[in-house]
Order: structure tokens, then C-alpha cells, then sequence
């Protein structure tokens, strides 16, 4: 008898060897290495012998453009963020948190939008899903639930209900016969999403899968899951916060600088058509410890508010604590500002905050965090109408910012009257918008001419 083959799989990122390791040599983490039990499938060689329904090579100019029809949704951000719709016979991996809002997106995508669909659930009863779907407010009324884990069996029903969309919560879950390892494994999750790309590219049906994240927030399961699907979108943000964050990771139909912005509601996600108006609050008074960054994510303008609060420490080490910013990084901002502008360091405990639990990724939110810190510090107000967009070196000096034109557009169009960017930024002179620009190079200057 032949012993049955079984390798070790890493559980983060799906490193294989034939013996466990205590340390995954692919991704670094410890005590990830699962034994799986593999298929056994004979050895391929690779033949050159004619087989009568082998492709043919042709050239490229020749071949057949298609007219791209995409499914439009009503769903406007996750339109965008696909690209202008669904592709038909993509397969798409949503990924996010546990309790950020997957499953009710993917479920709204459901019951709102007029298609046929089949929604399959691993995770919920039938009872559940129906009574979320009321809470959302039902309007398909071509929408198929099916609460099943067996991957055969979900893919002959999506056979029978021929639906224009089908929907996966969650792919880890899913099992199929053909592997003998636990659902939600590496070789069981890189098995069903094969069989399902294989459904979706025969039959033309776009597939949504819902992915679990790991706690380093990567897609569970093999990177080779991300290399298999066409687009890799990110459910983000604060769970405590309304705001959500879609992000598109990869996208091969599209770009992937869309950003979608959603707020988390009673009666589900809504689209957030204007999210400066409700990220930063404007006509109120002028607070100290409070600074508006200029911000683009991806090519999405954004106004956000930085709140920093400086006390004396009480303690011998003084408290760093940041939400929606990087530590370390305001670590090195308080260095700077205490070589460059005379912020003692030792003395105080500094609490940063990005309103709306939002967090980004341009650099270009520096020169907000610094000025928030600093007019917290010195209990000095900045007047509301100016913005900030600049990233901070490590002398001080800031550093130019791209797509001002962009951030210029959106601050005009919230009533704001100044920006402060570094002199070297592009696009300073010539714009058309009715906005003052300060050039500064030092950070020091940026604070004469705001508490000046
Ligand atoms: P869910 O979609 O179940 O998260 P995931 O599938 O990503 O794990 O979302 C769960 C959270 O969303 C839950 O904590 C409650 C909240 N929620 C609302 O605030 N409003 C709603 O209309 C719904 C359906 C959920
Ligand atoms: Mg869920």
C-alpha cells in the first residue's frame, strides 16, 4: 500500500515543505506549519505530439476584441472601485477584518441590485441572512440563498439557477472531496478557488468571494490566492467608527487607485458621496490641537482632521498613543520637533487621533500631525480656514507632495482659503483655483506663519 502523501503547509503564506519547520522561511512567522494531506496526481510531462483541441497561437493584432459589458451597479463606490462595473466571468476576493462589513456589502450587492443571484453562505443560517436582508431592505426578488460548505454542491445549484452573479461568504469555508485537509487550509482554499476560476472562465458568471484576513492583515491562505483572482478589493476602517474604507489591492480590469467610502448605518452601508464634509468639522470654532491635512488616496481627494492632545507627563516614560497613524513614524515626527522646534520630548505624553477612525496612506498628513501637535502644545489655535499637505524629512525640511491641483479643487470646494506645501512641490504657480498658496522649506517656518 502506498502511504498517503502529506506535506507541511504554512498557514500565513502558504510556504510548502515536506517536514515541519518552527519557523516559516517564506513570511518569517513561528509555529505555522500545518501537515495537509495532498492529492495524488500523476506526474505531467509535457508532450509535443498534436492533440486535436490544442489553441493555437495567433497574432496579437488578430485577435477578436470584444466589446467589454460590464454589469453597471447602483452601488456607486463599488462600482468605481471595480472599474465601472462587473466583468463578466471575473472572480473577485473581498477581504477584510472579522465585523467590518463584508458579508453585509456582498449581501446588499445581493438583494438591491436587479440581477439574478445566488448568494451561498458557509457562516450564516438561511434565517439569518433573511433577516439581515429585511433590516437592509429587500428589493431583488431574484435573489437565491444557499447555505452550504460542499463546493460540488454549490457549484451543480449555480449550474441550475444560472444566476448573473454568484457570491461566496466566505471561500474558507468551502470544502471539496478532492483533498482530504480541513476547510479554510491552504490546499483545500487554493482547490475551491481553482474549480471556481474554472466555473467562472467556462460559464461566464461573475464570482464575489469573501476572504478572511490574517492577523497582519494579508488575505488567510496562499498569496497564490491573490495571484489566482482578477481583483483583490479591501474592506477597511475603525469598527467602532461608521466609516469603511474599499480599496482595490489588484485589479486587472482597472485601475487600482479608486477608493470607495462607505458609512456603517443601522439600515446598512450607505456610499458617502462627499467624505470631506463629514471628515473634517468645518465652521466650527477653532480648536487647539487640531490641524486639516490635505490628503489623496489613491486619486481620491480627502480633507481629514488630525487632533493631537499634549499634557505633561505624569509618569518617567512618557505615553505615545496614536490612532490611525503609525507610532513609529510619530515617534520620528516628535524627534524632528524637538531638534527643530524646541518640543521637549521627555516632558510630554502626545495622543494623536484621525477623526473618523480613518486611516491613510499619504505621506503628505506630516505637516498636519506636527502642526497638531504643536498647537496642542503651546494651547494656540490654528485658524480654520488653513490646510496642510507636506511630508516631513528627517531635518525638518518638507517635502513636495503630488496631485496638488487635486487637493487645491477640493479645498475650494469646501470654502477653504489657504495651503501650506513645500516650496519644491510642482503645480504651485499657474493653477486656477482660488486658493493662497504658502511655500514653506523648514518646518520652522511653517509654524512663524501660523502662529506668527
Ligand atoms: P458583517 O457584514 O457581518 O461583517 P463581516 O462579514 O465582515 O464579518 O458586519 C457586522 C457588523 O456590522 C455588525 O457588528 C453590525 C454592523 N451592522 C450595522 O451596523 N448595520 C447593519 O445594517 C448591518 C447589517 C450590520
Ligand atoms: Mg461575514
Amino acid at each position: 500500500m502506498s502511504k498517503a502523501k502529506s506535506a507541511f503547509f504554512c498557514q500565513n503564506c502558504g510556504h510548502e515543505t515536506p517536514k515541519w519547520l518552527g519557523k516559516c522561511p517564506g513570511c518569517k512567522e513561528w509555529n505555522t506549519f500545518v501537515e495537509e494531506r495532498t492529492e495524488k496526481t500523476p506526474k505531467h510531462v509535457v508532450s509535443f505530439s498534436r492533440s486535436s483541441q490544442a489553441q493555437q497561437a495567433v497574432l496579437i493584432q488578430e485577435v477578436q476584441k470584444s466589446e467589454e459589458s460590464r454589469i453597471a451597479l447602483h452601488d456607486f463606490e463599488l462600482n468605481r472601485v471595480l472599474g465601472g462595473g462587473i466583468v463578466p466571468g471575473s472572480i473577485n476576493l473581498l477581504g477584510g477584518d472579522p465585523g467590518i462589513g463584508k458579508s453585509t456589502l456582498l449581501l446588499q450587492l445581493a438583494i438591491k441590485e436587479q440581477l439574478k443571484v445566488l448568494y451561498v453562505s458557509g457562516e450564516e443560517s438561511e434565517q439569518q441572512i433573511r433577516m439581515r436582508a429585511e433590516r437592509l431592505g429587500l428589493d431583488n426578488p431574484n435573489c437565491y440563498l444557499l447555505t452550504e460548505t460542499n463546493l460540488q454542491q454549490v457549484l451543480l445549484q449555480a449550474e441550475e439557477v444560472r444566476p448573473q452573479l454568484l457570491i461566496i461568504d466566505s471561500i474558507q469555508t468551502l470544502y471539496t472531496d478532492s483533498v482530504e485537509s480541513s476547510p479554510g487550509s491552504v490546499v483545500q482554499v487554493r482547490e475551491c478557488t481553482a474549480n471556481l476560476l474554472r466555473f467562472a472562465k467556462q460559464t461566464d458568471i461573475p464570482i464575489f468571494l469573501i476572504g478572511h484576513i490574517t492577523k497582519d492583515g494579508t488575505i488567510a491562505g496562499p498569496k497564490v490566492l491573490e495571484h489566482m483572482v482578477d481583483s483583490v478589493l479591501q474592506f477597511e476602517g475603525d469598527r467602532h467608527h461608521i466609516y469603511r474604507l474599499l480599496r482595490s489591492i489588484k485589479n486587472r480590469f482597472g485601475s487600482t487607485n479608486e477608493l470607495g467610502i462607505y458609512s456603517m448605518q443601522g439600515n446598512g452601508l450607505l456610499p458617502v458621496a462627499n467624505p470631506s464634509e463629514v471628515l473634517v468639522s468645518i465652521g466650527s470654532e477653532a480648536l487647539s490641537g487640531v490641524a486639516v491635512a490635505s490628503m489623496v488616496d489613491g486619486i481620491r481627494p480627502l480633507l481629514i482632521e488630525v487632533q493631537a492632545l499634549v499634557s505633561s507627563a505624569a509618569y518617567g516614560t512618557p505615553q505615545r498613543s496614536s490612532t490611525g497613524f503609525d507610532v513609529k513614524r510619530l515617534n520620528m515626527l516628535l524627534a524632528v520637533l524637538e531638534k527643530r522646534c524646541g518640543f521637549r520630548l521627555a516632558a510630554k505624553d502626545v495622543f494623536l487621533n484621525i477623526a473618523g477612525g480613518i486611516k491613510v496612506d499619504d505621506p503628505a498628513i506630516d505637516l498636519a500631525v506636527a502642526m497638531a501637535i504643536l498647537s496642542s502644545n503651546a494651547d494656540l489655535s490654528i485658524d480654520k480656514t488653513i490646510s496642510f499637505a507636506a511630508e516631513i524629512g528627517l531635518s525638518g525640511e518638507l517635502r513636495p507632495v503630488n496631485r496638488l491641483e487635486q487637493r487645491l479643487g477640493e479645498l475650494e470646494k469646501l470654502g477653504y482659503k489657504k495651503i501650506i506645501v513645500s516650496k519644491y512641490s510642482k503645480g504651485i504657480k499657474g493653477h486656477k483655483h482660488q486658493i493662497e498658496i504658502i511655500p514653506c522649506t523648514k518646518i520652522e517656518e511653517v509654524v512663524r506663519a501660523v502662529f506668527a
